[in-house]
């Protein structure tokens, strides 16, 4: 028994290690030739020559894209400056009615506020704070707002007044506090329906506060707002004031999405439906937290559709303001600095170096920065208080 036992092991060892090592080679040689196949794609992928990999990269083989009209255009590869990233909107100067120089249609003139006087009273001495903030605080922008707003209609520059991305609304009544009985009222948010369409999180939009903080200053949305529109503003036509029927605008507030693309868009819709002239006020600009504005913004600037006409003159509590033209962007800027109520709080100057002192410049104009920590509560209101009309 024992031999057979000595035996048995004797035979049966050594076939034992011979099949392990057959199942070991056989694995080797699969791993062998997954290895291999992985080498074969990785060279095909980086010895491809750089030239066929960025053609890749930026012209893929596109279809015609169609405009509202109908007709077929360019491929969009062929219209897209290179540097823009593809998912970003970009209207042709032909879509484009400010960039056509087809607006000339001001809202009729009339110093008559659309607000009552008492009730605008009632919103700067402190009203304003009934209605939920969505974005940091103001102060010295409201009663900025109204005094530029002043020097605007003052000359003959009347037209709608909106806001994009409102909230709650407290910015839009600040906003609206300025528009005269013929200029219209418009606002846009995703409102609360639409958040999951709210990509960078900003805001909540709600209808059933911004119709209260409406009613909170005296206006009602069926019949003093001219529209409310619903859903993001990339659904927003370029000629946007010709398809909804208003006047270009004269004051808008831009204040939805704050990715690069979408403050793009934003940006080419205001400009796009303003009048020469108009204020166009970019909220977080220069924000740390939100740094696709201030990237949109410059891209806005050099490659949108409006040529030679983005002139920014004012920066204040994380509002960029910006206008259309040259010569008003002067008279805004001259105004202001001249302007003894706002003389404390505005500066010309970024700082000084070896005795020379440096403005503050951008894209190629001069601005005014402000600076309002040290500005009271009850003074802003006295100071707002003091500028309706
Ligand atoms: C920062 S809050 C606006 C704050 C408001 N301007 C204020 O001063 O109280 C941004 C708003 O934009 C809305 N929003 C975000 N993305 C949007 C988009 N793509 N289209 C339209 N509205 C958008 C949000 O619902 C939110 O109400």
């Amino acid at each position: 028994m024992s031999v057979f036992m000595v035996d048995k092991e004797i035979v049966t060892c050594p076939e034992r290690p011979r099949a392990m090592f057959k199942m070991g080679l056989s694995m080797a040689f699969l791993l062998f030739c997954a290895n291999m196949l992985l080498l074969l794609v990785l060279i095909q992928r980086d010895f491809m020559s750089p030239p066929a990999r960025v053609a890749m990269a930026v012209d893929p083989p596109l279809e015609d894209i169609t405009t509202n009209t109908g007709q077929p255009t360019a491929p969009e590869s062929s219209r897209l400056p290179r540097r823009l990233p593809r998912d970003f909107r970009m209207a042709r100067p032909e879509e484009c009615p400010a960039a056509m120089h087809k607006l000339t249609n001001y809202a009729p003139a009339s110093m008559k506020s659309k607000i009552p006087y008492s009730r605008q009273k009632k919103f700067v001495l402190g009203g304003y704070q009934q209605i939920d903030k969505g974005s940091g605080d103001y102060k010295l922008v409201a009663p900025l707002v109204a005094k530029l707003s002043k020097l605007q209609h003052e000359q003959g520059i009347f037209g709608t007044v909106g806001e994009l991305g409102v909230h709650h609304g407290r910015f839009t009544g600040a906003l609206y506090m300025t528009a005269r009985e013929t200029e219209k009222l418009i606002a846009a948010d995703l409102f609360e329906d639409l958040q999951y369409q709210n990509v960078d999180v900003s805001g909540y939009g709600n209808r059933q506060a911004f119709r209260q903080g409406l009613e909170s200053y005296g206006l009602n949305e069926t019949t003093d707002l001219h529209l409310v529109h619903t859903g993001t503003t990339e659904d927003l036509p370029f000629d946007w004031h010709v398809q909804s029927d208003f006047e270009p605008f004269r004051l808008i507030s831009v204040d939805a999405g704050h990715t690069a693309g979408l403050t793009f868009n934003d940006l080419e819709i205001a400009f796009c439906n303003s009048v020469p002239g108009s204020i166009v006020i970019l909220d977080d600009f220069f924000h740390n937290l939100w740094p696709g504005v201030t990237e949109g913004f410059f891209q806005f600037a050099s490659m949108g559709p409006i040529d030679n006409g983005v002139y920014p003159f004012l920066r204040c509590e994380g509002k960029a303001f910006v206008t259309n033209d040259k010569a008003l962007h002067k008279h805004y800027y001259k105004m202001l600095r001249s302007e003894p109520k706002f003389k404390l709080f505005l500066n010309a100057y970024a700082h000084q170096v070896r005795g020379s002192k440096v403005k503050y410049m951008m894209n190629g104009v001069e601005y005014l920065k402000c600076s309002s920590d040290k500005l009271k509560r009850d003074t802003m209101h006295l100071l707002w208080n003091s500028l309706v009309y």
